[in-house]
């Protein structure tokens, strides 16, 4: 009896590498890089071989991920001057202001994409400005959302990443950036935000964890996907170039359906817990790192993203380019 043989296609590495269906390219990859007001370099203890840079080391560390082919990187500040309402987010010479000008003219032709948010620049830890029931005011949040994207694109920013989930966020930045004669500029929106426990590490980095309550009245509930896909249209809608998911690999299924539902690129995001966790197994040899991490990212392509934000960005380039 003759029966189906799929495996036949699976016989050498060369016929794998002729059907394989999804490639992870060096394009894809955008690099997330923190940086700090101080004079030394430091590690992150909870995502290792991720450091907070300072200004001095930027340039030499982004040249070398250009020199393996990213284009892309996206910037998270360390605020030296925390306040009630994260003033400092909007200060001309605060630490991303700073670290744009610097790289713009180093690198003209670099996607220089800046996180928009209060989280690390408030005393409290919340993504926007609260009121005196401790709960973001909208209002006030938003404009001075649009003087932080402001400030970012005319330091030399390509894309302003709004990161707060406040309702009305890519509205605004867009209304204002047209406002100010930034209409060649783009929003990347976080618009699917899970409100989820990934981010750990993350907030440990930038020490934004918040100081009273958690993120689960602005940030998506993980259970939904319907509220996604409205999320992601309602963006789209009022002007978002790029809609982010977020976290990628436990919300694969999200990823697949907002790629289905918008007609504009999608991203998604590799979070800090993620990446942290295929570090510490890798670490324990419990599996192996390079064939996780470059697993892990094909699925996050496989479902539909167009682009990934990961922490992997160097180590999964350099593997590729060897293989060229
Ligand atoms: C908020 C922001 C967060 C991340 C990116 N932007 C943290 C949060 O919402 O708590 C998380 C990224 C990561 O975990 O790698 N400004």
């Amino acid at each position: 009896m003759s029966f189906q043989k799929p495996a036949r296609l699976r016989r050498t590495a060369t016929l794998r590498n002729l059907v394989r269906e999804t490639r992870l390219c060096v394009e894809d990859l955008i690099r997330p890089i923190f940086v700090t007001h101080s004079n030394n370099r430091s590690a992150i203890e909870s995502m290792p071989d991720q450091f907070h840079f300072p200004l001095g080391e930027i340039e030499k560390t982004i040249e070398e991920s250009m020199k393996l082919g990213i284009n892309g990187i996206i910037l998270f500040g360390i605020s030296e001057t925390k306040d009630e309402t994260g003033t400092d987010n909007v200060n001309e010479n605060g630490i991303i202001q700073r670290t744009v000008k610097m790289i713009r003219k180093s690198f003209p032709e670099l996607i220089i994409i800046t996180d928009a948010c209060f989280c690390q620049y408030t005393t409290h830890g919340h993504c926007g400005i609260l009121n005196e029931n401790g709960i973001i005011d909208r209002k006030s949040s938003l404009k001075q959302l649009q003087a932080q994207a402001i400030s970012h694109v005319k330091a030399g920013a390509d894309f302003v990443a709004p990161s707060c989930m406040i309702d009305g966020m890519v509205q605004y930045i867009r209304d204002a950036l047209d406002e100010k004669g930034y209409e060649d500029r783009g929003i990347l929106s976080y618009a699917v935000k899970y409100a989820s426990a990934f981010y750990g590490p993350f907030r440990d980095a930038v020490d934004s964890a918040p100081q009273q309550g958690d993120r689960k009245s602005y940030q998506m509930d993980p259970g939904n996907i319907r509220e996604a896909l409205k999320e992601a249209q309602m963006d789209e809608d009022e002007g978002a170039d790029i809609i982010m998911v977020k976290p990628a690999l436990p919300y694969l299924d999200v990823i697949r359906e907002v790629k289905n539902k918008v007609s504009c690129p999608v991203a998604a995001y590799q979070v800090s817990g993620e990446y942290a966790m295929i570090k510490a197994a890798a670490q324990n040899s419990w599996i192996d790192e390079s064939k996780s991490m470059m697993e892990s990212l094909l699925g996050i392509k496989r479902a539909g993203a167009d682009i990934i934000i990961t922490y992997f960005a160097d180590a999964a380039a350099r593997l590729i380019v060897s293989k060229l």
